[in-house]
Protein backbone atom coordinates (compact mmCIF):
# COMPACT_ATOMS: atom_id res chain seq x y z
CA UNK A 1 0.00 0.00 0.00
CA UNK A 2 1.30 3.45 -1.23
CA UNK A 3 2.17 5.72 1.70
CA UNK A 4 -0.27 8.55 2.08
CA UNK A 5 0.55 11.78 3.30
CA UNK A 6 -2.33 12.89 6.22
CA UNK A 7 -4.08 15.40 4.99
CA UNK A 8 -4.52 18.37 7.85
CA UNK A 9 -7.84 19.56 7.58
CA UNK A 10 -8.49 23.20 7.04
CA UNK A 11 -10.42 23.93 9.97
CA UNK A 12 -9.38 24.91 13.64
CA UNK A 13 -11.41 24.46 17.12
CA UNK A 14 -10.11 25.84 19.86
CA UNK A 15 -6.97 25.78 18.39
CA UNK A 16 -7.47 21.99 17.62
CA UNK A 17 -6.79 20.79 14.37
CA UNK A 18 -7.93 17.97 12.49
CA UNK A 19 -6.50 14.92 10.17
CA UNK A 20 -8.21 13.84 7.52
CA UNK A 21 -8.09 10.03 8.13
CA UNK A 22 -10.83 7.89 5.77
CA UNK A 23 -11.52 4.45 6.25
CA UNK A 24 -9.08 2.23 3.37
CA UNK A 25 -10.89 1.68 0.66
CA UNK A 26 -11.39 -2.17 1.19
CA UNK A 27 -13.11 -1.20 4.55
CA UNK A 28 -15.70 0.79 2.68
CA UNK A 29 -16.04 -1.59 -0.26
CA UNK A 30 -16.93 -4.83 2.45
CA UNK A 31 -19.35 -1.99 4.08
CA UNK A 32 -20.98 -1.59 0.92
CA UNK A 33 -21.45 -4.98 0.11
CA UNK A 34 -23.28 -5.65 3.26
CA UNK A 35 -25.82 -3.05 2.25
CA UNK A 36 -26.14 -4.40 -1.32
CA UNK A 37 -26.29 -7.97 0.31
CA UNK A 38 -28.78 -7.15 2.80
CA UNK A 39 -31.55 -5.66 -0.16
CA UNK A 40 -30.90 -8.60 -1.68
CA UNK A 41 -31.51 -10.93 1.61
CA UNK A 42 -34.63 -8.81 1.98
CA UNK A 43 -36.12 -9.20 -1.35
CA UNK A 44 -35.08 -13.27 -2.17
CA UNK A 45 -37.02 -13.76 2.39
CA UNK A 46 -39.24 -11.21 2.73
CA UNK A 47 -40.69 -9.56 -0.18
CA UNK A 48 -40.65 -12.24 -3.05
CA UNK A 49 -40.86 -15.36 -0.63
CA UNK A 50 -38.66 -17.30 -2.84
CA UNK A 51 -36.39 -17.98 -0.07
CA UNK A 52 -38.08 -20.56 2.89
CA UNK A 53 -38.49 -18.84 6.24
CA UNK A 54 -37.21 -21.15 9.47
CA UNK A 55 -40.85 -22.02 9.72
CA UNK A 56 -40.73 -23.38 6.18
CA UNK A 57 -37.24 -24.93 6.58
CA UNK A 58 -38.64 -26.55 10.05
CA UNK A 59 -41.63 -28.53 8.41
CA UNK A 60 -39.56 -29.29 5.37
CA UNK A 61 -37.12 -31.18 7.43
CA UNK A 62 -39.76 -32.95 9.21
CA UNK A 63 -41.61 -33.89 6.95
CA UNK A 64 -38.61 -35.59 5.40
CA UNK A 65 -37.62 -36.91 8.80
CA UNK A 66 -41.33 -38.83 8.96
CA UNK A 67 -40.66 -39.82 5.45
CA UNK A 68 -37.54 -41.76 6.68
CA UNK A 69 -38.88 -43.40 10.41
CA UNK A 70 -42.35 -43.47 9.61
CA UNK A 71 -45.11 -41.32 11.08
CA UNK A 72 -45.37 -39.36 14.39
CA UNK A 73 -44.81 -41.33 17.55
CA UNK A 74 -48.08 -41.61 18.46
CA UNK A 75 -49.30 -42.80 15.62
CA UNK A 76 -46.75 -45.43 15.77
CA UNK A 77 -47.01 -46.17 19.12
CA UNK A 78 -50.62 -46.77 19.29
CA UNK A 79 -50.81 -50.01 16.69
CA UNK A 80 -48.46 -51.43 19.09
CA UNK A 81 -49.95 -54.17 20.74
CA UNK A 82 -48.52 -55.16 24.27
CA UNK A 83 -48.53 -58.68 23.77
CA UNK A 84 -45.50 -61.19 24.24
CA UNK A 85 -43.70 -61.69 20.65
CA UNK A 86 -42.25 -65.46 20.13
CA UNK A 87 -41.20 -65.05 16.64
CA UNK A 88 -37.42 -65.47 15.89
CA UNK A 89 -36.83 -61.91 14.68
CA UNK A 90 -38.48 -60.04 17.32
CA UNK A 91 -36.41 -62.13 19.82
CA UNK A 92 -33.16 -61.80 18.17
CA UNK A 93 -34.00 -58.00 17.98
CA UNK A 94 -34.92 -58.23 21.57
CA UNK A 95 -31.22 -59.63 21.79
CA UNK A 96 -29.59 -57.24 20.39
CA UNK A 97 -31.64 -54.28 21.98
CA UNK A 98 -30.87 -56.01 25.31
CA UNK A 99 -27.04 -56.61 24.78
CA UNK A 100 -26.62 -52.73 23.98
CA UNK A 101 -28.91 -51.10 26.17
CA UNK A 102 -29.19 -53.62 29.52
CA UNK A 103 -26.75 -56.29 30.01
CA UNK A 104 -24.19 -53.84 31.51
CA UNK A 105 -26.44 -53.34 34.55
CA UNK A 106 -28.78 -57.21 33.89
CA UNK A 107 -25.67 -59.29 33.12
CA UNK A 108 -25.21 -60.72 30.10
CA UNK A 109 -27.09 -64.39 31.18
CA UNK A 110 -29.95 -62.21 32.96
CA UNK A 111 -28.24 -63.21 36.24
CA UNK A 112 -27.95 -59.25 37.32
CA UNK A 113 -25.48 -57.25 39.18
CA UNK A 114 -26.70 -53.62 39.82
CA UNK A 115 -30.04 -54.38 38.38
CA UNK A 116 -31.77 -57.39 39.60
CA UNK A 117 -31.92 -61.24 38.56
CA UNK A 118 -33.81 -61.45 35.64
CA UNK A 119 -33.42 -65.24 35.49
CA UNK A 120 -35.36 -66.47 38.71
CA UNK A 121 -38.53 -66.16 39.75
CA UNK A 122 -38.81 -63.12 41.93
CA UNK A 123 -39.43 -59.64 40.75
CA UNK A 124 -39.79 -56.15 42.74
CA UNK A 125 -42.09 -54.74 40.04
CA UNK A 126 -44.42 -57.92 39.22
CA UNK A 127 -43.46 -61.04 36.45
CA UNK A 128 -46.22 -61.29 34.31
CA UNK A 129 -45.54 -59.75 31.10
CA UNK A 130 -47.10 -56.62 31.41
CA UNK A 131 -45.79 -55.62 34.07
CA UNK A 132 -42.17 -56.37 33.06
CA UNK A 133 -43.21 -54.00 29.68
CA UNK A 134 -44.11 -51.43 32.50
CA UNK A 135 -41.17 -51.57 34.52
CA UNK A 136 -39.00 -51.00 31.27
CA UNK A 137 -41.23 -48.14 29.66
CA UNK A 138 -41.39 -46.21 32.90
CA UNK A 139 -38.30 -47.28 34.81
CA UNK A 140 -37.38 -47.17 38.46
CA UNK A 141 -35.66 -43.96 38.12
CA UNK A 142 -35.29 -43.15 41.93
CA UNK A 143 -33.65 -46.67 42.05
CA UNK A 144 -31.74 -46.21 39.08
CA UNK A 145 -33.57 -47.88 36.53
CA UNK A 146 -34.45 -45.05 33.63
CA UNK A 147 -37.28 -45.30 31.89
CA UNK A 148 -36.88 -46.40 28.54
CA UNK A 149 -39.89 -45.27 26.81
CA UNK A 150 -38.53 -42.33 25.19
CA UNK A 151 -35.22 -44.29 24.23
CA UNK A 152 -36.20 -47.47 22.72
CA UNK A 153 -40.54 -46.57 21.95
CA UNK A 154 -42.77 -49.57 22.78
CA UNK A 155 -41.92 -51.95 19.74
CA UNK A 156 -38.59 -52.19 20.80
CA UNK A 157 -39.57 -52.24 24.32
CA UNK A 158 -42.12 -55.41 23.72
CA UNK A 159 -38.93 -57.22 21.76
CA UNK A 160 -36.55 -56.86 24.78
CA UNK A 161 -39.33 -57.57 26.77
CA UNK A 162 -40.32 -61.31 24.92
CA UNK A 163 -36.72 -61.80 24.91
CA UNK A 164 -36.93 -61.65 28.55
CA UNK A 165 -39.08 -63.96 29.21
CA UNK A 166 -38.74 -66.43 26.63
CA UNK A 167 -34.60 -66.46 27.34
CA UNK A 168 -34.23 -65.69 30.65
CA UNK A 169 -37.26 -66.14 32.95
CA UNK A 170 -37.03 -69.05 35.64
CA UNK A 171 -33.90 -70.04 33.76
CA UNK A 172 -31.26 -69.79 37.17
CA UNK A 173 -28.51 -68.16 35.18
CA UNK A 174 -24.88 -69.49 37.14
CA UNK A 175 -23.98 -66.58 39.45
CA UNK A 176 -27.69 -65.35 39.62
CA UNK A 177 -28.05 -61.81 41.90
CA UNK A 178 -29.69 -63.01 45.06
CA UNK A 179 -33.58 -62.84 44.61
CA UNK A 180 -35.04 -59.88 44.91
CA UNK A 181 -39.21 -58.94 45.73
CA UNK A 182 -42.36 -61.15 45.21
CA UNK A 183 -42.31 -64.81 43.84
CA UNK A 184 -44.40 -64.91 40.76
CA UNK A 185 -46.16 -68.19 40.03
CA UNK A 186 -47.26 -67.93 36.42
CA UNK A 187 -45.84 -69.12 33.43
C1 LIG B 1 -27.93 -48.42 34.98
C2 LIG B 1 -28.33 -49.76 35.28
C3 LIG B 1 -29.52 -50.35 34.54
C4 LIG B 1 -29.72 -50.46 33.19
C5 LIG B 1 -28.79 -50.01 32.08
C6 LIG B 1 -30.98 -51.15 33.02
N1 LIG B 1 -31.50 -51.45 34.24
FE1 LIG B 1 -33.20 -52.51 34.56
N2 LIG B 1 -33.03 -52.17 36.55
C7 LIG B 1 -31.97 -51.55 37.16
C8 LIG B 1 -32.22 -51.48 38.59
C9 LIG B 1 -31.30 -50.89 39.64
C10 LIG B 1 -33.48 -52.09 38.80
C11 LIG B 1 -34.20 -52.28 40.14
C12 LIG B 1 -35.11 -51.13 40.44
C13 LIG B 1 -35.68 -51.27 41.84
O1 LIG B 1 -34.90 -51.55 42.76
O2 LIG B 1 -36.89 -51.06 41.97
C14 LIG B 1 -33.95 -52.52 37.49
C15 LIG B 1 -35.14 -53.18 37.27
C16 LIG B 1 -35.51 -53.76 36.08
C17 LIG B 1 -36.63 -54.63 35.89
C18 LIG B 1 -37.60 -55.06 36.97
C19 LIG B 1 -37.06 -56.26 37.68
C20 LIG B 1 -37.97 -56.72 38.80
O3 LIG B 1 -37.46 -57.43 39.64
O4 LIG B 1 -39.15 -56.37 38.78
C21 LIG B 1 -36.65 -55.02 34.59
C22 LIG B 1 -37.62 -55.95 33.92
C23 LIG B 1 -35.54 -54.36 33.96
N3 LIG B 1 -34.85 -53.60 34.89
C24 LIG B 1 -35.23 -54.46 32.61
C25 LIG B 1 -34.27 -53.70 31.98
C26 LIG B 1 -34.11 -53.62 30.57
C27 LIG B 1 -34.93 -54.39 29.54
C28 LIG B 1 -33.09 -52.76 30.33
C29 LIG B 1 -32.54 -52.31 29.01
C30 LIG B 1 -33.46 -51.73 28.07
C31 LIG B 1 -32.60 -52.32 31.62
N4 LIG B 1 -33.34 -52.88 32.59
C32 LIG B 1 -31.51 -51.48 31.79
C33 LIG B 1 -30.84 -51.05 36.55
C34 LIG B 1 -30.66 -50.97 35.19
Amino acid sequence: MSKEEDKLLDHSYDGIQEFDNPMPTWWVGLFVLTIIWAVVYLFYFEFTGMGPTQLEEYHSELAAAEKLYGGGDNGDQAQIEIALMTSAEDIAEGEKIYKMNCASCHGQTGEGSIGPNLGDKFWKHGGDFKSIVNTITHGVPEKGMIAWEPILKTKKIVQVSSYIDQKFRNTNPPNGKAPEGEEYQGE
